[in-house]
């Protein structure tokens, strides 16, 4: 079934065929490849300086930088120091807010979350990765029901996306029903047990945050259950021989509520902002958050989901460890529509309700195609 899919559509695919790359049996490539269950680092363990042809992008996905004429902005920061004072919360809530309007991103400091935590988090990931290949494979897998999964590029045969990406990753799905702990990887269960914890604790208040921001009560989106739901991911970037032929992480926005990411120092990571490519500069300590699609849906655009994508490096491999606030494909029936307190005759909704696993399911067939999910439950005026 995936093959005639991958097939119709690639040949359908004429231009990008025609303009960028001979006409191959690319579904037999990407099955070769995946069928190893070594992912990409698989690939970069073997030496070979020439990245294979199903890892090729056209140049436009790759390229660095947007125009010639560059602004330089400085990517939002926000001090989460004295949170629990009247006046320093107001300030942070402004802060929250209008990073939220303008970026959608921002990265925290003095969240609360030891230093050690998260560099032993960010040192299980790459024990996970480098540990014994036998032993990996075991996780290897595209059964999206698995709570534990480790794969590299999740929307592999998707017929919309040109080319695979340089990067794998370990999915585990954390609430709301945690796995039993043996269902974890030893090289990272404890650690990821522990750190989950305090990611709870930090999403927690950063809802709180947000729906403030919103001029909502501060239980306004927990009440929603918006943290009900939370995976961890853990992507490993290997070091990439022709980083200027592809990339790590294609452009996307996250079909989450919020993301809250941490990443190493090797750097890549990149918010499109007033029409540029703007880098997340990786800060020792500090975690990255971002709205997702279903935060500015039930925002109703006031907040914003904002594409972002990761460059590969000759340097690497770099790890980074996403936490997504969200059911994702676990059957939950909460409908999910613009909030109505939000809502008035000059601003009625945006968007179609939906569940998440909806959304989900049609953001996963869909993959990294660089167009957003949110615009299939758009209410056309
Ligand atoms: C993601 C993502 C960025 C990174 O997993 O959705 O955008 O730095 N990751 O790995
Ligand atoms: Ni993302």
């Amino acid at each position: 079934m995936e093959k005639i899919e991958a097939k119709m559509v690639f040949s359908r695919d004429e231009e990008f065929q025609a303009s960028f790359q001979p006409n191959y049996d690319r579904y037999s490539e990407l099955k070769a490849f995946d069928d190893t269950k070594a992912g990409v680092k698989g690939l970069a363990d073997t030496g070979n300086i020439e990245v294979p042809r199903i890892f090729v992008h056209p140049p436009e996905t790759v390229h660095k930088s947007s125009c010639s004429t560059e602004k330089v902005f400085i990517f939002p920061v926000l001090d989460l120091q004295g949170i629990d004072h009247p006046s320093k919360h107001k300030e942070i809530v402004d802060k929250v807010r209008d990073a939220s309007e303008t970026w959608g991103f921002f990265q925290v400091i003095n969240h609360g979350i030891p230093l050690p935590v998260l560099e032993e988090m960010l040192q299980g990931a790459r024990q996970f990765f480098e540990q014994d290949i036998e032993i990996k494979k075991q996780h290897y897998t595209r059964d999206t029901t698995k709570k534990v999964a480790h794969v590299s590029n999740f929307d592999l045969y998707s017929p919309f996306v040109p080319a695979a990406s340089w990067r794998d990753s370990l999915y585990c799905l954390m609430a709301p029903n945690l796995p039993s702990p043996e269902e974890f990887p030893t090289a990272c269960r404890d650690i990821l047990m522990e750190f989950s914890k305090h990611m709870m604790n930090l999403g927690c208040s950063l809802l709180e945050l947000l729906s403030e921001g919103l001029g909502l009560n501060p239980c306004h989106l927990k009440n929603m259950n918006c943290a009900e739901g939370l995976s961890i991911a853990q992507h490993y970037y290997p070091a990439c021989p022709q980083p200027e032929l592809t990339i790590g992480t294609r452009q996307h926005s996250d079909c989450v509520f919020i993301t809250v990411l941490l990443q190493d120092d090797i750097g890549g990571l990149q918010v499109r902002h007033q029409k540029q490519w703007i880098d997340v500069p990786p800060t020792p300590g500090a975690l990255v958050v971002n709205i997702g699609d279903l935060l500015q849906l039930i925002s109703n655009d006031k907040y914003i989901s904002v594409e972002h994508r990761v460059l590969s490096n000759k340097v690497g491999p770099r790890i980074s460890v996403p936490r997504f606030f969200s059911t994702g494909a676990f059957p939950s029936p909460r409908i999910y529509g613009p909030i109505k307190e939000l809502l008035s005759e000059c601003n009625p909704p945006k968007y179609r309700a939906t569940t998440v696993k909806d959304y989900t399911d049609y953001f996963r067939k869909k993959g990294f195609d660089g167009t957003s999910a949110l615009l299939h439950y758009k209410i056309l005026s």
